[in-house]
């Protein structure tokens, strides 16, 4: 879908994660596996988990805080909160209602949205809409997530890929030709069942599949989603480049959802690019769901490393079974 009223851009940035470390000898520690196994099927090294007495929703807090100075605004010129999330705290108040309140964006609806993986690229293209008609002025969407708290750490197959973490970015008008060029969101609700984290209500089967006594836990098909992952980033990449009417080459980075290491490089070999335009800190932080790229997005910023007039892709996948892909072109600044 392409963004043809008021042109919609990305202008604040931030990020917080929890201070603690899990490193994988810690894990080795706690399960079957080892520093090298982890290592070599998922380029993980360690990831930061949130301290049992903290909610997610101070990352979030944190995260929009400095995103909205980032683009120059203050909390209360906010008019809309949109918290990307399969980890909320409470089903009720939500995230978005608890960062309205903790950072004073007393002006501000909030809704939270859950796509898992890909609900950054969601909540952006949602953001760029209201942008877009002029429905809304300033627009904050936080990825806040705390899958510690839904890992099962007796299962090797899951709580070595997973860690806490927010990011989050101001919406807002930008110069015309600038900002989200064109989104795709796809879904596929038929093989949702090979990533599950039941929460009102949970199968027989979701319980035998559990391997501790929180029967609340994430749940994978790590090989079936680590296949889909790598056909559906690298068509998304390319279907978003394409409507946009440009190719690869014109791409300065690639900002991928940051799984698994495997998934990154194999999607990055269909489209046939070098590494070096892939934007990678998975070995540091692991699997956060939606604030694996706003977060990533951050560092790039304040790594300088986009020029004004540069393309770069947003590219995620996920729970769902879901996907999104944003195509941008920066205006500068920040
Ligand atoms: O954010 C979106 C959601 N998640 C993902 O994108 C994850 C996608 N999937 C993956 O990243 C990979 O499938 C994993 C990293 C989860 C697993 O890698 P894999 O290469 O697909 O391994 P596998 O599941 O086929 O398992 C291979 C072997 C098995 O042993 P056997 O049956 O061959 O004897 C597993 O039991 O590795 C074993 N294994 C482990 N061994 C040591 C699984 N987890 C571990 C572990 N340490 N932590």
């Amino acid at each position: 879908m392409a963004f043809n009223k008021i042109s919609a851009g990305l202008t604040g940035f931030g990020s917080s994660l929890p201070e603690k470390i899990l490193t994988n000898q810690d894990l080795e520690k706690m399960v079957d596996t080892s520093n090298e196994w982890i290592i070599r099927r998922t380029g993980i090294s360690q990831r930061r988990i949130l301290e049992d007495s903290t909610p997610a929703f101070k990352l979030g807090a944190r995260a929009a805080k400095d995103a909205i100075s980032d683009a120059g605004l203050e909390p209360g010129d906010i008019e809309l909160i949109i918290v990307t999330t399969e980890t909320p705290d409470y089903l009720t108040p939500s995230m978005a209602c608890l960062i309205q309140n903790e950072i004073g964006a007393k002006n501000a609806a909030a809704f939270d949205l859950n796509a898992a993986c890909s609900g950054f690229v969601y909540g952006i293209t949602v953001a760029g809409q209201f942008i877009s008609t002029g429905y809304y002025k300033n627009i904050l969407v936080v990825g806040c997530e705390g899958l510690s708290r839904v890992t099962d750490w007796k299962d090797r197959n899951t709580c070595v890929l997973f860690g806490d973490g927010a990011g989050a970015a101001v919406v807002n008008a930008v110069e015309e030709g600038y900002g989200i060029i064109s989104t795709q969101l796809g879904a596929d609700g038929a093989i949702g069942h090979n990533i599950t984290i039941p929460c009102c209500y949970a199968s027989e089967e979701d319980n035998k599949a559990r391997e501790c006594d929180n029967k609340s836990v994430i749940w994978m098909n790590g090989s079936e989603v680590l296949k889909f992952a790598v056909r559906v980033m690298a068509q998304a990449t390319k279907d978003v480049i394409k409507q946009a009417g440009i190719t690869i080459d014109d791409i300065k980075i690639i900002v991928p959802h940051q799984a698994n290491v495997r998934i990154i490089n194999g999607a990055a070999k269909r489209l046939k690019i070098s590494d070096d335009r892939v934007y990678i800190n998975v070995d540091r932080y692991g699997n956060m769901s939606s604030a694996c790229i706003p977060i990533a997005l951050d560092e790039l910023m304040k790594k300088n490393i986009l020029k004004k007039d540069d393309y770069f892709v947003l590219v995620g996948f996920g729970g769902g079974l879901t996907w999104a892909s944003a195509l941008l072109k920066w205006q500068g600044g920040s």
